[in-house]
């Protein structure tokens, strides 16, 4: 005789499962999220991270005991529920489950993020806890939806992973935001970025990339900068400046439409506007760094040539373009030292920045990279960096220098654009802040 499957012991199956089990008595393992009650009948909504499921429990279903368990349930206890999935057009994912029994794993009391709205600072205070809720889990799997997508984009097309030193002697994007810390007795720094590391194995690999934190001590509060964000920085040999903008385009216009593909559940829950997302495509305007002072001006926001932009220069910028747009070939004081310049204007850098529309600011910083070794060494002096810590990155030009580009895209930059977020403290984990290392 076979078992009907009200009679089988209940598998475990996650909320987002359910909907293939209509019908079947299961289990599912989660937190309470909240509930409310109307006389005999108790609704428990639970989370899995997979997603919500309403529970109807009522009092004379449930086993002796139970109810009254159910009745002095606090946010986010832990639980394991037993019941059968009913549909139910009107719930989350189309199914409810009725309720035959409750195990209580850890019952937690005066949750401190009680369903109603918090200050930022209480929420970041409580960021671990904050993070159960749906527009953080969004957040979370957005941000794993673009690291897995642009390292996939970068794989299949013939790239290597290859990873970059944290602590390390030498500045990258200038002394002003470096993070010291002592190396038995030493200076060292925390990386600003992996490029001169990957500027070396892009001669042993051709096109490589590295993937990792980097630490940037920005003395100024904004909504964009972040003391600890994760940058991909691409480095390619022999590619040219053009090379390096194309492949910049594709891979942003791939992740997109990838996002638009699998998470617009995440997008609807964050309450994006994907109008705009959904004219992303190649090849992307530009505008010369001349061309932006000019429009620049004419908006009454003028610059003397060799400025740097600021955030309220580059919304004025984007609000020409109804997608990401490359300012280029800015002055080579503004920039980093190891830009190569351009060959018909060398007062320029072949380097231009990746602009989100909507005011979201620079998601990407790339560069064609000086080749040559005198020039090279010029330019460390000039910038006055320690030329015995540059040594080996000189022996890149000495032996087999060809033309070679790169580009760092910020994780933290780009989800903010792309989830629509008004302060890039929510597009990480645990964001690092001016004033703001816990928890
Ligand atoms: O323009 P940046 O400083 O360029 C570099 O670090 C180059 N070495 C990259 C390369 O060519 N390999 O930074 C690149 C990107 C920016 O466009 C921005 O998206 C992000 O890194 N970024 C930050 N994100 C959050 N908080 C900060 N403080 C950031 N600083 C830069
Ligand atoms: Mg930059």
């Amino acid at each position: 005789m076979t078992l009907g499957s009200q009679e089988r012991e209940a598998e475990f199956v996650t909320v987002e499962g359910l909907r293939d089990r209509v019908g079947d008595r299961v289990k599912v393992r989660g937190w309470l999220y909240n509930r409310r009650s109307s006389g005999r009948i108790s609704f428990l909504l639970v989370r899995d991270g997979t997603g919500v499921v309403q529970v109807v429990a009522s009092a004379k279903e449930v086993p002796e005991g139970v109810w009254e368990e159910i009745t002095a349930l606090g946010q986010e206890s832990s639980l394991i529920v037993e019941g059968v999935v009913k549909e139910d057009a009107r719930s989350p994912g189309g199914c409810e489950l009725q309720m035959t029994d409750l195990q209580l794993v850890q019952a937690a009391e005066d949750y401190p993020l009680a369903l109603k709205e918090h200050g930022v600072e209480f929420l970041l205070d409580h960021r671990h806890l904050w993070l159960r809720t749906p527009r953080q889990t969004s957040l979370l799997r957005l941000r794993d939806r673009l690291m897995r997508e642009l390292e996939g984009f970068l794989r299949s097309d013939g790239f290597t992973r290859v990873d970059t030193p944290i602590l390390t002697p030498n500045a990258c994007e200038g002394t002003t935001s470096l993070f010291e810390t002592d190396y038995f007795g030493e200076a060292a720094y925390l990386t600003q970025s992996g490029q001169l590391y990957s500027e070396a194995t892009c001669v042993a690999l051709g096109k490589v990339y590295c993937f990792s934190p980097a630490f940037r001590a920005e003395k100024s509060k904004t909504r964009r900068h972040l003391i600890e964000f994760w940058m991909l920085e691409p480095e390619m040999a022999y590619y040219t400046y053009e090379d390096n903008l194309h492949l910049q385009e594709q891979m942003v216009e791939h992740v997109v439409g990838e996002v638009l593909r699998h998470n617009s559940d995440d997008l609807e829950i964050l309450e994006r506007d994907i109008q705009g997302l959904e004219k992303v495509r190649a090849p992307f305007p530009r505008i010369s760094y001349d061309d932006a002072l000019e429009l620049l001006e004419k908006a009454g926001l003028s610059l003397q040539w060799g400025d740097d932009f600021g955030a309220p220069h580059e919304s004025e910028i984007v609000r020409h373009f109804d997608r990401p747009v490359f300012v280029e070939r800015f002055p080579v004081q503004t920039k980093a030292f190891y830009m190569e310049p351009d060959p018909d204007r060398p007062e320029v850098a072949l380097a231009a920045d990746l602009l989100a529309p909507e005011g979201y600011g620079e998601i990407i910083g790339g560069s064609q990279r000086i080749d040559d070794y005198d020039l090279l060494l010029r330019r460390i002096r000039e910038h006055n960096l320690p030329e015995e810590d540059f040594q080996w990155y000189l022996d890149l030009r000495r032996f087999g220098s060809v033309p070679h580009s790169g580009f760092g895209l910020g994780i933290e930059r780009l989800l903010t654009w792309i989830a629509g977020l008004e302060h890039i403290r929510e597009s990480v984990p645990f964001p690092r802040l001016l004033n703001r290392l816990r928890p």
